[in-house]
């Protein structure tokens, strides 16, 4: 079974009452549970992790190393800010998927730049809370290069 951790940034615990006209009306919640059923469909072993803080994501991502075989990130802010998070993607050796909600390269200069799509597989961004299950399936066929 592939082992796929998902990680929520900053603010995404507020999805729902968080300018819903840029995020939509979803909760973290309910992305969560379709991520869930979605996992199951596609015979996923999910886990799911959200903070507002970079070391606890930095964390997060260092941990994931005993244990998931796919990363799927969301780092929200920290998108275009973190080397943190950048340097432990790449560290880790986890193949990982960006995901955003919105489509970044649609909004303010300073969110048209990610440090983390350099290290990452891939990015979706753009279709809200559906970047989600694009980036589990993703993470599901994603054919693994053999650890050196
Ligand atoms: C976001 C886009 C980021 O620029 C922003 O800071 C977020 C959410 C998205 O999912 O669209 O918090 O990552």
């Amino acid at each position: 079974m592939r082992k796929v951790l998902v990680i929520h940034g900053p603010n995404l615990n507020i999805l729902g009452q968080r300018e819903p006209e840029i995020y939509g009306p979803a909760t973290l919640d309910s992305i969560n549970q379709g991520l869930v059923s979605l996992a199951q469909q596609l015979g996923v072993d999910l886990k799911v992790v959200q903070s507002n803080h970079e070391g606890e994501i930095v964390t997060a991502i260092q941990q994931a190393m005993t244990w998931a075989e796919v990363l799927v990130i969301n780092p929200a802010a920290y998108t275009h800010t973190s080397v943190a998070i950048r340097d432990a993607i790449a560290g880790a050796g986890i193949p990982a998927i960006e995901v955003h909600l919105s489509n970044i390269y649609a909004r303010e200069q300073f969110r048209q730049h990610s440090l983390v799509a350099p290290v990452c597989v891939g990015q979706i961004s753009g279709f809200g809370v559906r970047s989600y299950g694009m980036a589990l399936r993703a993470a599901a066929e994603l054919e693994l290069k053999p650890k050196a």
